[in-house]
């Protein structure tokens, strides 16, 4: 079963809406493994976004993830990992189609409601830069049930 990180960015906590978001997640069927509060720092930023080091918005980006503490998410799904990038939409909010998560809730290419992990790679990587073992969970889900997927699904 995959795993991928979800950011809820500051933005998002400032306009009330992780719940909103969280939910459609749930919604869709992903469970939540993990999930967490954190305010985060020059340094695991710098690690981060380190791919676009010298892109002209990098500080400007480093600091808006800076100005109130983020949510982290450790979804787990079956194909996790492209169902968020489906849902959470293109990067930039006024491209993103309507329906997605950005496409409904962003005007912005920066403050564009979530990261998400775009690759399994990437996700198996950034989980272990936000999570501790500990901090993500195994338990039954839906998948556990006859209500989740088909068999041949898993
Ligand atoms: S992607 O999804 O990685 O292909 O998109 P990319 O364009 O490379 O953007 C990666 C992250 O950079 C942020 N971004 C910006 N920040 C500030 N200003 C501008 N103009 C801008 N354009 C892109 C974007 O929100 C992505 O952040 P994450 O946290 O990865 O979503």
């Amino acid at each position: 079963m995959e795993r991928t990180l979800v950011l809820l960015k500051p933005v998002t906590l400032q306009r009330g809406l992780a719940g909103e978001v969280i939910k459609r997640f749930e919604q869709k069927g992903l469970k939540i493994a993990g999930m967490k509060m954190m305010q985060l720092t020059d340094e695991i930023l710098n690690e981060h976004y380190s791919h676009l080091a010298d892109r002209p918005f990098f500080p400007g980006l480093k600091l808006s993830m800076t100005r109130t503490p983020v949510i982290a998410l450790c979804l787990e799904g079956v194909g996790a990992v492209d169902v968020v990038r489906q849902l959470a939409g293109a990067t930039n909010g006024r491209k993103a189609l309507p329906g997605t998560i950005r496409g409904d809730l962003s005007m912005s290419g920066q403050q564009n409601i979530v990261h998400a992990s775009d690759s399994l790679e990437s996700a198996s990587v950034e989980l272990k830069r936000f999570f501790r073992e500990e901090e993500i969970f195994s338990y039954e889900g839906i998948a556990a049930t006859d209500y989740g997927y088909a068999d041949d699904e898993l």
